[in-house]
């Protein structure tokens, strides 16, 4: 294991540790995962971002391999991260998107910005 990925992970649990006990349990069921290989699904920026995006935006966003955005106007995040470059979107994010559309404005802090990306990436990318 490379150094910075052991420090990625302690981070990772220190946040955990210090985050929501409920997301926390959630990881350790390993009940969230949206169709990404289990591995993947694991990876704790991953999963706190899957946590992230279905509590603030799956009731319009699809947030699943297959599934339709609940909002028809809205992307599925599967296609957002392969459509739209990912550091243009992690500064919205964090500097408070705004899409002028039917969609209400977000503002993130930088450890949720990087687990939101890191989730949009994965759904991206994996296959
Ligand atoms: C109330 C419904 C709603 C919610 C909740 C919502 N969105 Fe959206 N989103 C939309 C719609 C509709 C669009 C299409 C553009 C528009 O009409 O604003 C969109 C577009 C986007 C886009 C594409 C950018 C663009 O300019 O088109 C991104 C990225 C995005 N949303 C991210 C998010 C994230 C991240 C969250 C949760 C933090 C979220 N959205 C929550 C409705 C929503």
């Amino acid at each position: 294991m490379s150094i910075g990925k052991a420090i990625a992970i302690r981070r990772g649990i220190s946040r955990c540790i210090s985050g929501a006990a409920a997301l926390c349990l959630t990881l350790a069921l390993g009940s969230l995962g949206n169709g990404l290989p289990p591995a993947v699904a694991q990876d704790l920026d991953v999963a706190r971002g899957i946590a992230i995006v279905e509590s603030k935006c799956a009731r319009c966003h699809a947030t699943g391999r297959a599934d339709a955005s609940p909002n028809p106007k809205a992307p599925p995040f599967r296609d957002v991260g392969k459509f739209y470059p990912l550091e243009h979107l992690a500064e919205a994010l964090a500097e408070g998107i705004m899409t002028g559309g039917d969609m209400p404005e977000f503002k993130f802090n930088p450890n949720d910005v990087e687990a939101i990306i890191d989730y949009l990436n994965a759904m991206a990318t994996s296959r």
